[in-house]
């Protein structure tokens, strides 16, 4: 049986490691992406050895048309027919009042998260045409569904993947690619690191009290969507701790 081909970006770190785990332990080749090229080398050793499967590398930042445009077009023969694209890279930039923010955090998520998500999808597209299951994940956030105090940009970003996803599933619906969006409430990656710019002990107490989410619950999450049958398509999923009913509602012990 030929393999089918995941394309993940983010895949470093958090969710996107997981993801990449979950979907090798599937059986699906892979195409793992990040700005970190070590430990995308050291990841695609960790899952081969694992799984019998193929990955390939591809280090590009998001933010980057050109390089998006050209580390896609770079892609070997055999890695150029993909069937699932994850776009999962992304991240929120400092947590301030929107009269406090430095403008600088604002143009990152804008760039990461929304336009880095569509120039990817624009160059993943055309190597999804030969797939017979073509599935596309967006990864949003409950910031897409909720507002919250200095949440702003960010909120906005992720507003703007859930609308794209809607977008997604209607202007692919002749070109039969699934479109789904998963988004998730608190989970323990180094989400909170990058927020709080590389303060540690700030981003524990995120999650102090309570049992967050993990990367893994999300992949597994995802690889339900993936393997329900190919006339179902699960259009969005809002996924928290129990501990959490929404960004406002935390039960902490
Ligand atoms: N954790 C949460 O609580 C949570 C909740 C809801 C939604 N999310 C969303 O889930 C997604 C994954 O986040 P995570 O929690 O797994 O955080 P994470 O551990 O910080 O991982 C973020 C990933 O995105 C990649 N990335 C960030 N900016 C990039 C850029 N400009 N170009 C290329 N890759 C970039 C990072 O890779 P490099 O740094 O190597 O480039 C990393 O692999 C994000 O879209 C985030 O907004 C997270």
């Amino acid at each position: 049986m030929n393999q089918q081909t995941a394309f993940i970006t983010g895949a470093t770190s958090g969710f996107g490691q997981a993801i990449a785990h979950r979907l090798a332990s599937d059986g699906f080749n892979l195409i793992i992406c990040g700005r970190r090229s070590d430990r995308l080398e050291k990841y695609s050793d960790d899952i081969m050895k694992q799984y019998p499967v193929k990955i390939y590398s591809l280090t590009f930042d998001v933010k980057k048309k050109s390089e998006v445009t050209n580390s896609i077009a770079s892609l070997p023969a055999e890695f150029t027919k993909i069937d699932v694209l994850v776009n999962n890279a992304g991240g929120a930039h400092g947590f301030d009042l929107i009269q406090d923010a430095n403008t600088d955090d604002w143009d990152e998520m804008l760039d990461t998260n929304v336009k880095g998500l569509l120039y990817v999808t624009k160059a993943v597209l055309p190597l999804m045409n030969e797939s017979k299951n073509p599935y596309i994940f967006n990864i949003g956030s409950t910031a897409a569904k909720y507002v919250y105090e200095k949440g702003n940009i960010y909120c906005a970003t992720k507003f703007a993947v859930d609308a794209l996803t809607q977008a997604m599933r209607i202007d692919l619906l002749k070109k039969k690619i699934r479109v789904t969006a998963i988004h998730p409430g608190m989970a323990e990656t180094e989400f909170s690191i990058v927020r709080f710019k590389g303060d540690a002990e700030k981003a524990k107490t995120v999650y102090k009290g309570l049992q967050p989410l993990t990367a893994n619950d999300i992949a597994d999450v995802l690889s339900y969507c993936l393997h329900t049958p190919v006339h179902v398509n699960i259009n969005e999923l809002v996924i928290t701790p129990s501990a959490q009913a929404n960004p406002f509602y935390i039960n902490r012990m």
